[in-house]
């Protein structure tokens, strides 16, 4: 390798938050025309390290240098300038912004001292078809799915023209179609001589797109390896032990059904859905990106209305729109977007994991702050949350510590009936089989879960029935047994039948 070939190189690079070292000598280079990984598990330091390169932080000691020659990354404007742009983990679009308009913010087309809207429109129309997403341009961000925010974010850094592009977990929301689909944009890039930083939690991505990997522990980078390295050799070098079983499934008995799903429908986004989870199950729901799985433990949570259908809690019907009721049934819901409504992020990870159970105790009139505390520790080092401690802000976790917390906080309530959705996204593998050994437990303990989860071995190694959803509908269900990668997609991409639409009332 010539020296030209080198973009970036970091050396020692230290950074120390309040109470945290986050970074505690990091070395790492980027060539042109590779994807070089960061792994690490959550907590680690691959997003802050990531943030010194963006002009986000800035280190307390260490070096960066650009082709050769020290430099000094103070902010974006500075990362610009340096060919350097970065997909965040946490979205940072404006929602009320158009696609268009946050592709081009603060750099917009302009026409006799006019933003150009037509063309500004027409260069983005151009740079979403690059990225294989059917969005237009002119759509309110707000309106878009986790997915096509991604795909926005994707385009935004390609109307960069960067020569060193960032990507911080960018597949941790795409379905396994729209990360061929991205695969295929980031070899182009790379081929034309980018250099990628991509940070991902899916070891067998690694070895599909990646050329090199540097494994970042306790905030210090622990080794170098090619991408090849076999996935077992990887999990060691970033936990520091092997994993026996990714997916330790233990079946509980099956008991009665505490949650029954009726011919529930809102029109014109799910149609007649209907099925139940028993005590002691764990129930997956599998499907693409807009299949209407979202949507409709949305509904059963009472968090949306819907039109028509019941929902019953060990045979209680719920009113609907009601979330208090659901909860108060003993229902509780892990969103997918734990940024918008998982969490209170100015708030300490003790008041977040008391949230739940907080206001169940208040309305029994009686606080126990005491016993709140001893289970949110409790819970708290069982998902080996990293944290300077209980009292530091949610905001300041990294984002697979925050995810722990969303899910930590509604095993804390008194759940009967635990719906998830999307819950290991973001996860390092270690802490993801943390989270499999509770619902184990809550399952044993005669819970019923209703999972979500985009991810097929995760839905077909954890779940005792698969449900596959397809255009607002069910398709199909599938037993543990008969539940393969290909039984599902098969049902994941029909067209289920219509013909109970003509049940529905007229004139909507
Ligand atoms: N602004 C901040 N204030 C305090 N601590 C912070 C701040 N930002 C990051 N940290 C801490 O630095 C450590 C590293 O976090 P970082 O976000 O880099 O982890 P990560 O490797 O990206 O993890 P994940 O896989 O969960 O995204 C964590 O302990 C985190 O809580
Ligand atoms: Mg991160």
């Amino acid at each position: 390798m010539s020296n030209a070939d080198e973009l970036l190189r970091i050396e020692g690079i230290r950074k120390t938050f309040p109470g945290v070292v986050a970074l505690d000598g990091v070395d790492f280079d980027l060539r042109r025309g590779e994807v070089h990984v960061l792994l690490g598990e959550n907590g680690a330091g691959k997003s802050t390290l990531i943030k010194m390169l963006s002009g986000a932080h800035r280190p307390d000691a260490g070096r960066i240098l650009a082709g050769g020659e020290e430099v000094r990354i103070h902010g974006a404007q500075d990362a610009e300038r340096l060919g350097i742009a970065t997909i965040y983990q946490e979205f940072n679009l404006v929602p009320d912004l158009t696609v268009a308009e946050n592709i081009f913010l603060g750099r917009q087309p302009r026409r006799f001292g006019m933003i150009d809207r037509k063309r500004m429109d027409a260069d983005a129309a151009a740079l979403l078809e690059r990225v294989g997403v059917n969005v237009s341009p002119r759509a309110r961000v707000r309106e878009l799915g986790i997915a096509r925010l991604q795909m926005v974010e994707i385009a935004k850094a390609l109307s960069l023209d960067a020569r060193v592009l960032i990507m911080d977990e960018p597949t941790a929301v795409l379905t396994s179609e729209e990360v061929e689909k991205l695969f295929v944009i980031v070899r182009r890039l790379r081929e034309d001589g980018v250099g990628i930083v991509f940070i991902t939690h899916h070891l067998e991505e690694i070895a599909a797109l990646g050329d090199r990997v540097t494994v970042i522990r306790d905030g210090k980078s622990v080794g170098q390896v090619p991408a090849s390295t076999s996935e077992d050799e990887l999990v060691r070098l970033m936990v520091g032990r092997s994993i026996e079983q990714q997916y330790p499934r233990e079946r509980a008995d099956r008991g009665a059904a505490l949650l029954s799903v009726e011919g529930l429908t809102r029109d014109g986004v799910f149609h007649d859905v209907g099925f139940e989870v028993h005590a002691g199950e764990v129930v997956g729901i599998a499907g693409l990106v807009g299949a209407g799985r979202t949507e409709v433990v949305r509904a059963v949570f009472g968090a949306d209305p819907y039109d028509r259908g019941t929902v019953r809690v060990e045979g209680a019907k719920l009113p609907r729109h009601d979330v208090n009721a659901a909860m108060a049934a003993g229902i509780g819901l892990v969103p997918e977007d734990r940024k918008g409504q998982g969490l209170v992020l100015g708030q300490s990870v003790e008041e977040n994991l008391g949230l739940v159970t907080m206001r169940a105790a208040t309305r029994g009139g009686l606080v126990d702050l005491g016993g709140q505390r001893e289970a949110a520790a409790r819970i708290a080092g069982q998902l080996g949350v990293r944290m300077a401690g209980l009292h530091q802000q949610v905001r300041t976790l990294s984002g697979g510590n925050q995810q722990k917390v969303v899910i930590g906080k509604w095993l804390l309530a008194d759940t009967r009936v635990l719906i998830l959705d999307e819950p290991t996204r973001g996860i390092d593998v270690g802490a993801k089989v943390e989270i499999y050994q509770l619902i184990n437990e809550l399952t044993a303990a005669g819970a019923a879960v209703l999972m979500i989860s985009s991810d097929l071995p995760e839905v077909l190694g954890m779940s005792d029935r698969v449900l596959v959803m397809a255009q607002g509908r069910i398709a199909g269900e599938l037993s543990a047994d008969r539940a393969t990668q290909d039984a599902v997609m098969s049902l994941a991409v029909s067209t289920p039948s219509t013909e109970t639409e003509q049940e529905a009332p007229r004139g909507r």
